[in-house]
Order: C-alpha cells, then structure tokens, then sequence
C-alpha cells in the first residue's frame, strides 16, 4: 500500500475536506457557532486570502488527511509579547495516524512563521490529550501556564 503523503499550502478546493476533517478531530466540534461547517469554511477561505495565517494540508492518495492552521497574533497575551505566531488548529485523519504527518505539518507550520520574523509559536492543549502533549513535547514545545478548572 501507498503510504506516501504531501505537505503543501491549502487552495480553496481544499477548504471543504480540511473542514470536514476538522470537525471530525476536534471533541468540541458539535458545540458553538465557531465550530460549525459554515463558519469553519469561511473562516479557511479568508485565510487563504491572508498574508497573516498559514492553512497547511497533508494529502495522500489524492484525499486531504491532515491540516494545520497558524496565524500571527499582533497584541500580547500573559505568556508572550507581540506579535508571536499562535498555532490554532492541527488534526490528522485517524487512518493516517502514526506516519509523521502531524509532525510534518508543525514544520511547515513553523518554518512560515520562522519566514515571517516570528521568535514564539505558542498554542494550546487539552491536559488529557496525551498524543498531542507527547507529539508538542518531543518537538521542543515547554509548558508556560495552566488553565484550570473546579465543577461547580
Ligand atoms: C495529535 C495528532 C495530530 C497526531 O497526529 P499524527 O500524524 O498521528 O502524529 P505523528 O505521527 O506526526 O507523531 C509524531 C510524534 O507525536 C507523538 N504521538 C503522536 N501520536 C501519539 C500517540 N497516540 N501516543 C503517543 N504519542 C504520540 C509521538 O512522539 C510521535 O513520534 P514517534 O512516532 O516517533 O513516537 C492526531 O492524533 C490527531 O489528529 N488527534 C486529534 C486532534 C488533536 O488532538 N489535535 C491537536 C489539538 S491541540
């Protein structure tokens, strides 16, 4: 079997299968406005047309099976000064998991925000996202603060 995949920025054919992807990765993706198929779709689709945000895909056998979303963020925040590259989204079909294509698509990820003069890539992460935590880990990526919560 064909294994073999490609990085490459996102075209406006491509909007809809990384949407469909990403609802499909993401746990929160029955919930809220933000994550539904028409909000997702154009906000993919202004990307495209952004100088400031990077929608990178993995393709194989002629299908997207992976995604990654960046973008510059202009003001600071409590961890980090301005501008500083905020990696907002990443999701790899689950057929497709374990070859590297997370991996691959965090470096082109952070070589285009390397490219646009940024010092800090910073994202967020579910503590009980133990896949994720390990990949972000081995790829350099330290934690800096906590959110936490109580059940009321
Ligand atoms: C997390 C996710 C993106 C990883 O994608 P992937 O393509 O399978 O990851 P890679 O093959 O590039 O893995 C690279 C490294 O990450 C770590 N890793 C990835 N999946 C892992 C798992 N299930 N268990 C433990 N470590 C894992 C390993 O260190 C791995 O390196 P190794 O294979 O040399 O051990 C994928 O599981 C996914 O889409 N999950 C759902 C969406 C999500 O959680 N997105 C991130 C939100 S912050």
């Amino acid at each position: 079997m064909n294994n073999s995949y490609t990085i490459r920025k996102a075209e406006e054919s491509d909007v809809k299968a990384a949407t469909a992807l990403c609802l499909e990765v993401n746990p929160l993706s029955q919930t809220g406005e933000q994550n539904s198929i028409e909000f997702l779709e154009r906000f993919f689709l202004g990307a495209l047309g952004s100088e400031d945000a990077a929608l990178m895909v993995a393709e194989a056998r002629s299908q997207i099976v992976g995604f990654a979303y960046a973008e510059i963020e202009h003001s600071s925040d409590d961890c980090v000064q301005g501008p500083y590259a905020s990696f907002d989204l990443l999701g790899v079909d689950h057929r497709w998991r374990g070859k590297g294509i997370a991996k691959a698509l965090i470096d082109t990820v952070e070589s285009w925000a390397h490219e646009k003069g940024m010092k800090v890539i910073q994202l967020a992460v579910a503590e009980s996202n133990l896949s994720a935590l390990k990949l972000y880990e081995s790829l350099g990526y330290r934690t800096v603060m906590r959110k936490m919560q109580k059940e009321l």
